[in-house]
């Protein structure tokens, strides 16, 4: 049958067609995280209904009381059914809590964002990263097989190219990571594509982030690093916060074009867009499919910088120090195949990242904890 092009008119009467995830019931690992926490959002926004598992043990369920409230703010002011979010506190390598969880509230897919993810720590701890992260992988994938919800989006991770070769970095690259906690996500990858073509009735997608930044606009939800932060955007917030006197830049001699580490900063929203767009992926025809998430332009550390500097209206103070062991002068991607096969593709610039995420570090000076907590 050909198909009737409707026109610009008819296309403006009819109502916007509903989103694919509307009513479905989606178990979000690490809902309480950065990232998991504006995935959690964003369900809830698109009409599914969200259950969050995690340990809180790098994360907080003040996060998750945001995120419920900001999702009633936003369905009641759209004459939306009140959102539907399950909070379930458990680990993921305790297989008797995951099953009693998924019993108690069944689900058709999972995001699955809870792991560790420090790549220095992990160098000093890889035991802790590959059970945490491998181990909590292989019990989430026995619980949900046994409960039939065979459709994954995995939260896996640029470092699992190691140094590219080229740039930007497509998903057909060479995979060869250089840490153990990029290891634990390429083995993750591995069991994950030998799963998905051993048994073709789990759906599953690999989502690989570049550099998450940013914050939702309402200042509400944003990163908050337990201690000193490792990744280069909380350090900046803090530094012009005043929590910090100042910035490290690592490195200022790589053959980037002021000398200083160019990365692949992608807004949050954008991130958490994709992994809506991965959900309502067709079916998996038994392989594991991968993703690049990044807005497939480099930044550097100093371009980075003075965008918070423009956005906060504070200096940045910073110094110039050697290079950190592991870091790779350049990464980028390119994110074709996620806009040509997701129709995805990220939409908000390096501005909008740092104003998001400078307005969530100044109403949140210490993060999700309140004053009197960060003095105790
Ligand atoms: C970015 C740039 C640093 C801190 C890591 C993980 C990756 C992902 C994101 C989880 C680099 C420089 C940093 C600082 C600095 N996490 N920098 N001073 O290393 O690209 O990626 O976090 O998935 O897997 O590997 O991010 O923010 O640490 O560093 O000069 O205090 O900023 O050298 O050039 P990275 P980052």
């Amino acid at each position: 049958m050909s198909e009737v092009c409707s026109t610009r008119k008819e296309r403006a009467l009819s109502p916007t067609p509903p989103h694919p995830l509307l009513g479905a019931r989606v178990l979000v690992t690490g809902g309480a995280g950065y990232i998991g926490s504006h995935a959690c959002l964003a369900l809830l926004e698109a009409g599914a209904r969200v259950v969050s598992l995690d340990n809180y043990s790098n994360s907080t369920p003040e996060a998750l009381r945001r995120v419920r409230a900001l999702a009633e703010e936003s369905c009641a002011a759209r004459g939306a059914p009140p959102p539907s979010l399950d909070v379930v506190e458990g680990d993921l390598c305790d297989l008797p809590a995951l099953r009693a969880a998924l019993r108690a509230h069944p689900v058709s897919a999972a995001v699955h964002f809870a792991g560790l993810k420090a790549v220095g720590e992990s160098c000093a701890q890889p035991l802790r990263y590959y059970h945490n992260n491998v181990t909590g992988t292989l019990t989430l994938l026995r619980a949900l097989d046994e409960a039939g919800a065979r459709r994954l989006v995995f939260s896996s991770s640029a470092t699992v190219y190691g140094d590219p070769e080229r740039l930007p970095i497509a998903e057909e690259a060479p995979l060869r990571a250089t840490n153990p906690y990029g290891q634990t996500k390429l083995t993750v990858e591995d069991l994950l594509r030998d799963l998905a073509r051993a048994d073709a009735r789990w759906v599953i997608t690999l989502l690989r982030y570049f550099n998450p930044v940013g914050a939702h606009p309402s200042g509400l939800l944003g990163e908050d690093p337990a201690g000193p932060p490792n990744n280069l955007a909380p350090y900046i917030t803090q530094v012009a916060a005043g929590r910090r006197a100042r910035l490290q830049v690592f490195g200022g001699d790589y053959p980037t074009p002021d000398g200083t580490g160019v990365r692949d900063y992608i807004h949050v929203l954008d991130l958490v867009e994709g992994h809506l767009a991965a959900l309502a992926r067709g079916a998996g025809g038994g392989e594991a499919r991968a993703y690049n998430l990044g807005a497939g332009r480099g930044v550097s550390v100093l371009e980075l910088v003075a965008a918070f500097e423009h956005a906060s209206g504070r200096a940045v103070p910073y110094e110039v120090v050697g290079r950190r062991a592991g870091d790779v002068a350049a990464c980028y991607s390119d994110a074709a195949r996620a806009l040509r096969e997701l129709g995805w593709r990220a939409t908000r610039g390096v501005d909008e990242m740092a104003r998001d995420a400078w307005r969530w570090q100044a109403q949140n000076p210490h993060g999700y904890r309140s004053a009197q907590e960060a003095l105790s």
